[in-house]
């Protein structure tokens, strides 16, 4: 029986912003099996994006759980919960958010420093991601020496370093061309096969949701199962 990595209960999110409550996502229930696939559609401004950074625990709900493995996550401490993040979720931008001042190497070597790891250590595991997403030659550069599709691939390799059992990635192709933007797909998919890792994408493009097992829609804060 497949097993639950990830899940989200009786979730809600609104903002308040000059006196107006913004309801973006009412009553969701969402679970996400060990090694699935799900893409996450929607209108824009449907609440993808907060829904996303929500199952990242990067925000609070205003109401609701996430259970990760059966543990409600935002019950944490801080120092767990940022442990988590850190080690268990991969999180992918729609604009990559590397550093510029560093180059693809040390980038993707942070999350392993964080950790704790030695220099050494984390120098090796970033080399060989960037190997394994084709970048071996580029592991020097800086992200503005790099092309789209090579930054958003350092991205993926950041956000897959520390092997997690999640990746959760913002449309992670809606920055780049047609060429660039297979290229990820492709990586993606074959690392969620590789790796056995749970996927989650919100994007707009009908080509990525297809190859996902599941895909859900979001509208008017409520969401639906759509067929893959
Ligand atoms: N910090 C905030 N304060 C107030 N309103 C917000 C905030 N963040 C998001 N919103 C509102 O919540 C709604 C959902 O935003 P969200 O970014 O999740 O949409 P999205 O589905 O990701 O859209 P897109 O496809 O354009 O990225 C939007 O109407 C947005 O204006
Ligand atoms: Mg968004």
């Amino acid at each position: 029986m497949a097993q639950e990595l990830i899940r989200v209960e009786q979730l809600a999110k609104e903002f308040y912003l000059d006196g107006d409550t913004i309801r973006v996502l009412e009553g969701i229930n969402l679970s996400v099996n060990v090694g699935e696939r799900l893409a996450i559609c929607g209108e824009s401004g449907a609440g993808k994006s907060t829904l996303l950074q929500i199952m990242g625990a990067l925000d609070q709900p205003t109401s609701g759980n996430l259970l990760f493995s059966g543990d409600n996550v935002f019950s944490w401490s801080q120092e767990k919960l940022a442990g988590w993040r850190n080690a268990r979720v991969g999180f992918v931008f729609q604009f990559h958010h590397l550093l510029p001042e560093f180059t693809a190497l040390e980038n993707v070597m942070i999350p392993s420093l964080i950790r704790g790891d030695s220099r050494k250590t984390a120098d090796i595991s970033a080399r060989n991601i960037l190997t394994r997403v084709g970048l071996s030659s580029r592991l020097q550069h800086k992200p503005g020496e790099l092309s789209g599709g090579e930054q958003q691939r350092v991205a993926l390799a950041r956000a897959l370093v520390l092997n997690p059992p999640l990746v959760l990635a913002d449309e992670p192709t809606g920055n780049l061309d047609r060429k660039n933007s297979l290229e990820v797909e492709d990586l993606l998919f074959e690392l969620n096969k590789e790796f056995g890792l749970a996927l989650v994408v919100v994007t707009h493009s009908q080509r990525l949701a297809d190859r996902m097992s599941r895909i859900i829609y979001l509208e008017d804060g409520s969401m639906r199962e759509g067929i893959a």
